[in-house]
């Protein structure tokens, strides 16, 4: 049996993602073959195929920027992995620690480089992360992206402490995973969703007091009663532009604000003073870095935190895993699992 690969033609939508031969390739000096056992979607999935994502997607690439496999041949000089491992890997090629730089984030998996949509692919060595044990295929599928970028805001420069307040805007896996972090950390959550049949699951997951924004339009007021009158200390804005207003007025004196999420601004709402007066810090992080993954993994494993997974398909049904992410409005994550008997 030949082995397959998912390849996409950008701006084409679901007709651009068809399945292939794939000719398995051979690990060069500092690289290692992994067997694909599971992959994750994740929002920037649909925008490469779009054209939305800042980063044009190479014509052809096997997407994903989230998997898990097993090591089945390394090359030359390999010494972080051996045949057998059980890996994920990192979104961006080549960012192991420190700051990110302008150069790095072009190199991406599943968008310049082959991802995890196909039944092989190569890491450079530099990229590999060793999944937490406890964690199905499934589950650890799901940590590249959304969990890193989690992880990274709640954790750097300094981790939110036990006792502050963050809030969580939107519902998708950003903020699922931030839920599960705060409260791992010791931290109260209050979350802001518009669907009420989620607040019981945000509340199972880990949120303290959840806010539906379609009876709260304006939901920085309940926030800011919530915290008597101060506002939160960390925010995980992972809708965008269109909530970051009422992020900043939700937040304190100091507080520290995410902007995770890239959901386009409405049009002709400009506000002349966004921050409101406050001093704070907003930053905009990308994923995280190879260091960030395994201080996170570390924490999972530690805390048997398991991530939260809506659905899967096998791989002969990708097309309609990317439907059911576009148009199923998930809870948890979507992932594509490969059959292992050959
Ligand atoms: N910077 C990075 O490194 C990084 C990494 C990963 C993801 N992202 C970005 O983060 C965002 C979230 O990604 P994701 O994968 O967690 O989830 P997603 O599936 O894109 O999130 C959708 C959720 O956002 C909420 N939402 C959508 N539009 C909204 C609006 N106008 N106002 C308020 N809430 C709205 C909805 O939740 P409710 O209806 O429940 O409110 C919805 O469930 C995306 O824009 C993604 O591109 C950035």
């Amino acid at each position: 049996m030949n082995a397959i690969a998912y390849q996409l033609e950008p701006q084409r939508g679901l007709a651009g993602l068809t399945a292939r031969p794939q000719e398995i390739p051979a690990p060069g000096p500092h690289q290692v073959l992994v067997r694909v056992r599971a992959a994750g979607l994740n929002r920037r999935d649909i925008m490469l195929m779009d054209g939305t994502y800042p980063l044009a997607a190479r014509p052809g690439v096997a997407p994903l920027s989230d998997g898990v496999g097993e090591v089945v041949a390394v090359g030359d000089g390999v010494i972080r992995a051996a045949v057998g491992d059980r890996v994920t890997g990192t979104y961006f090629l080549g960012w192991n620690d420190g700051p990110q730089t302008q150069a790095l984030i072009t190199q991406q998996y599943g968008a310049t480089h082959d991802g995890w949509l196909a039944e092989y692919i190569l890491l450079e060595e530099d990229s590999v992360v060793h999944a937490p044990a406890h964690l199905t295929d499934a589950e650890a599928a799901t940590l590249t992206c959304a969990g890193v970028v989690a992880w990274s805001a709640l954790t750097t420069p300094a981790p939110v402490r036990p006792g502050e307040t963050v809030l969580t805007v939107g519902t998708g896996t950003v903020a699922l995973f931030a839920i599960q972090y705060a409260a791992m950390l010791g931290a109260r959550v209050i979350s802001v969703t518009s669907t009420a049949d989620k607040a019981e699951r945000l509340r199972k997951l880990g949120s303290d007091e959840v806010i539906d924004r379609t009876e709260w339009p304006d939901w920085e007021n309940p926030v800011l009663e919530l915290t008597g009158g101060d506002g939160v200390q960390h925010v995980i804005d992972a809708v965008g532009p269109p909530t970051l207003p009422k992020s900043l007025a939700a937040s304190t004196y100091n507080a520290r604000v995410s902007l995770i999420g890239a959901f386009a601004a409405e049009p002709g709402r400009q506000l002349a003073d966004p921050f409101g007066g406050k001093y704070l810090s907003i930053r905009r992080p990308a994923v995280g870095s190879r260091a960030d993954f395994e201080a996170m993994n570390h924490a999972i494993a530690e805390h048997g935190l398991h991530p939260v997974i809506d659905r899967q398909f096998p791989v002969d049904q990708a097309v309609d895993a990317y439907r059911y992410f576009t148009e199923g409005n998930p809870f948890g994550k979507v992932v594509v699992t490969f059959p292992q008997e050959r």
